[in-house]
């Protein structure tokens, strides 16, 4: 990090060991005590302010326990906008505490006023098997915008990553659909990302299929974020998959469900709304890229098997 330049960066994301005493790989002490691991974040925090630019947004995702103290540090040096609690069961309950059902994430800018700022809307929360709404909207349906709702600090809609296909990868590798949002919130095409704990390059993998540049580290091996270049294109696909229940008030499957259940959808301004050709486009070329980037792979990277044998 000290060798990149000053303001350079869009995005700076970082989602570091959470001092779990995990095994990360002999470079890696996952077991210091409080406060030098607090000591530890807030000197790559310190790099990571630097190499922001003005405008530039700074994630930080780690535990509350961490997060309390290094978001107080953060405060002190960039601008608070939120701390997000993405709601995910992440361990076994804890004698004599609340069970811990969500990680922080905290976001912050550089000044005052954010480059980017766009964050997704979401589809309206039916029930899976009748298609109603699990909230009362009342007398506001028609109210409310086609394309969705707002999107809140409390993101509950983040599944934890099953690793079906990709049974190799080390845990802790984050959902795509959450650097996706990220991604969405604070940068555009072409910006620059910079994720300083690659882990499996779930940051990389988004940040590349999104159109985005980008820069990281990784302390241990990098072959598990080669591999994952190299089978990119299903994480393409699947980020396609998610990207096609955004900016919508329901999602194909929820509307399919009431069409068949009978529920009136006449009160949503529906039909104000359709997927825009740039939307229909940015989708595309996000596919395109997944495949393109698998290509290339191939030629480089002989050895990546599994590509083919998957195929
Ligand atoms: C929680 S994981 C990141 C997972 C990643 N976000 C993903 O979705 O795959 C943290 C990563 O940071 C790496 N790491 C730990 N200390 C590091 C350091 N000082 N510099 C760079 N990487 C480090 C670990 O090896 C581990 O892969």
């Amino acid at each position: 990090m000290p060798l990149l330049e000053s303001n350079s960066i869009d995005v700076f994301f970082a989602d570091p060991p959470f001092n779990l005493q995990k095994n990360y790989g002999a470079q890696v002490n996952d077991g210091l005590g409080d406060a030098e691991y607090i000591e530890w974040c807030y000197r790559w925090i310190d790099e990571g302010i630097r190499l922001l630019k003005p405008g530039g947004a700074f994630y930080l995702y780690n535990l509350p326990k961490w997060n309390v103290h290094l978001s107080s540090y953060l405060a002190q040096r960039l601008t608070f906008r939120h701390w997000i609690a993405v709601d995910i069961k992440f361990s076994l309950p804890i004698q004599g505490r609340l069970y811990p059902s969500h990680y922080s994430l905290l976001y912050f800018i550089k000044g005052t006023k954010p480059n980017t700022f766009n964050p997704p809307r979401l589809p309206l929360e039916t029930c899976r098997h009748c298609g109603g709404e699990i909230k009362d909207y009342g007398g506001y349906k028609s109210k409310m915008n086609p394309r969705g709702v707002n999107l809140s600090d409390v993101w509950t809609d983040i599944p934890p990553v099953r690793h079906s296909k990709y049974k190799t990868r080390r845990a802790n590798e984050l959902g795509l659909k959450m650097m996706d949002r990220v991604l969405d919130i604070s940068s555009r095409e072409d910006d620059i990302v910079f994720d300083p704990f690659g882990g499996s390059g779930t940051t990389y993998v988004a940040a590349e299929l999104k159109g985005r540049r980008w820069l990281g580290v990784e302390v241990s091996t990098c072959q598990d974020i080669v591999q994952r270049f190299s089978t990119i294109r299903y994480d393409g696909d699947h980020l396609a998959g998610i990207r096609k229940k955004l900016n919508v008030l329901f999602t194909e499957e929820a509307l399919e469900i009431r069409r068949k259940k009978g529920h009136d959808n006449g009160k949503y301004r529906l039909n104000e709304y359709e997927v825009s050709e740039e939307e229909n486009v940015q989708l595309r070329l996000m596919l395109e890229r997944g495949r393109q980037y698998l290509c290339e792979c191939e030629v480089s990277l002989p050895e990546s098997r599994p590509v083919q044998s998957q195929q």
